[in-house]
């Protein structure tokens, strides 16, 4: 393992009914709220009313910023900042799925920052502190209710990037109920279920030796997600298939199962990439792009491969070269995500090859990436072309 610090205050609350937390919690900020959701997903589904009410039981004064868009845009968490500012918001709420809540964590630090909240996001500027934020998640996806980053689109430049605080940009407090999942559609769980095994990818593929409970606790979450997704997809209200996923989405990107070392994050790039230029779901992207990744990486380390491929995948390696056995695996997981029903291709999203280069380009912004494998940009071309 590499040396490590692990510090993750947020406060988390988990499980039916803990919304009625919100009373405890956000008098300990103060009075005036900002209250952030998305689309209407939240007035749909009846939250809305319910988090309002008890605001207002709770003796705060509320404020609103409806609208965030999947994949979230700097112009929206502009809004918010000028709202925080002309009314002096003590506490942001988020409402919402991964967007909902990285646009919160922009709108608290760039109410802290005299400049454009963009800044922010590119590095121009450094992130020194932030408005205090909670969120009550909607989707099992991301992991945003319990870590420090924030995944933001410039829409004006075709950007999309993520930043990231530390203590500074993580949520004070978190309330995952997983009946607030229930009205999740199906193919916004069908992303979730890709996004949270994707994290757990990105952890798997690292370079530090001697990482064994972390492997197991890696496999362990893959194994229970591809256990639990067939059924929750069928049955969406189910309160113990969401329970599991909702806690396995936060539990993929809270930093606990990679204690010790720092995985890849190629494909969260690449597919940052696609997404700034098509504005497509994450889970998506990621679903056409890790097994192209990992096909594209497989003779860099054909041992770790055959590891996944055996113990997650059930890969009998009796007889195979270890490319071989690794090479099954990543067929059994694009058979998996097929079966429940993500796509595969870019052209399930109608991307054909004309803006291949514009998408390297992007990806490339800040040069070769990835920390298992380093991406030159015609790794990326190609791993997108045979992703076409
Ligand atoms: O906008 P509303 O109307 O709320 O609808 C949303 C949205 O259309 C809907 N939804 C959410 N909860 C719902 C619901 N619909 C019905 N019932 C509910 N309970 O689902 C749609 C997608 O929501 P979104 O928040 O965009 O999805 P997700 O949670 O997957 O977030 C995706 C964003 O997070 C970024 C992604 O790049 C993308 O921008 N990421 C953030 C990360 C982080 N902060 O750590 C890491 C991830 O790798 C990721 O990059
Ligand atoms: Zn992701």
């Amino acid at each position: 393992m590499d040396n490590f610090i692990f510090h993750n205050p947020v406060r988390l609350l988990f499980g039916e009914g803990q919304l009625a937390e919100l009373k405890n919690e956000v008098p300990k900020y103060g009075k005036k709220v900002l209250l952030v959701y998305g689309g209407g997903s939240v007035k749909r589904n009846g939250l809305y009313d319910k988090v309002t009410t008890l605001l207002r039981e709770s003796g705060a004064e509320v404020f609103e910023l409806g609208g965030v868009e999947p994949n979230p845009r700097v112009s929206t968490a502009r809004k918010g900042v000028d709202i925080c500012k002309s009314e002096g918001i003590d506490l942001l709420l988020a409402v919402g799925g991964g967007s909902v809540i990285d646009c919160t964590k922009l709108i608290a630090a760039g109410a802290k920052y005299e400049g454009d909240p963009w800044d922010l996001v590119i590095k121009k500027a450094e992130v020194k502190e932030a408005l205090p934020l909670g969120t009550v998640l909607t989707l099992a996806a991301t992991g945003s209710e319990m870590n420090a980053g924030s995944v933001i689109t410039n829409w004006e430049t075709n950007e999309k990037y993520g930043w990231g605080a530390g203590v500074i940009s993580m949520p004070k407090f978190s309330i995952l109920d997983p009946v607030h999942t229930f009205s999740v559609p199906k193919d916004q769980t069908i992303y979730g279920i890709v996004d949270m095994m994707s994290h757990t990818f990105e952890h798997y593929f690292h370079k530090t030796a001697n990482t064994p409970y972390q492997d197991r606790m890696c496999e362990g979450l893959l194994q229970t997600v591809m256990e639990i997704a067939p059924k929750a997809i069928e049955d969406l209200e189910n309160y113990e298939y969401r329970e599991t996923l909702l806690f396995c989405g936060t539990m993929a990107l809270n930093g606990m199962i990679n204690m010790g070392f720092r995985g890849d994050w190629a494909t969260h790039n690449i597919e940052h990439a696609v997404s700034a230029v098509y504005d497509i779901p994450h889970g998506g992207g990621l679903a056409i792009l890790f097994p192209n990744w990992m096909k594209h990486n497989l003779k860099h380390a054909p041992a770790r491969f055959k590891q996944l491929a055996v113990r997650v995948f059930g890969v009998d390696p009796t007889g195979k070269t270890d490319e071989e056995a690794g090479l099954e695996g990543i067929e059994k997981l694009r058979e998996f995500w097929n079966s429940i029903g993500a796509p595969s291709r870019l052209a399930d999203y109608d991307i054909d090859d004309s803006k291949v280069e514009l998408m390297a380009d992007k990806a490339m912004a800040n040069g070769d990436f990835g920390n298992f494998v380093t991406l030159n940009r015609e790794d990326v071309v190609s791993i997108l072309r045979a992703s076409l």
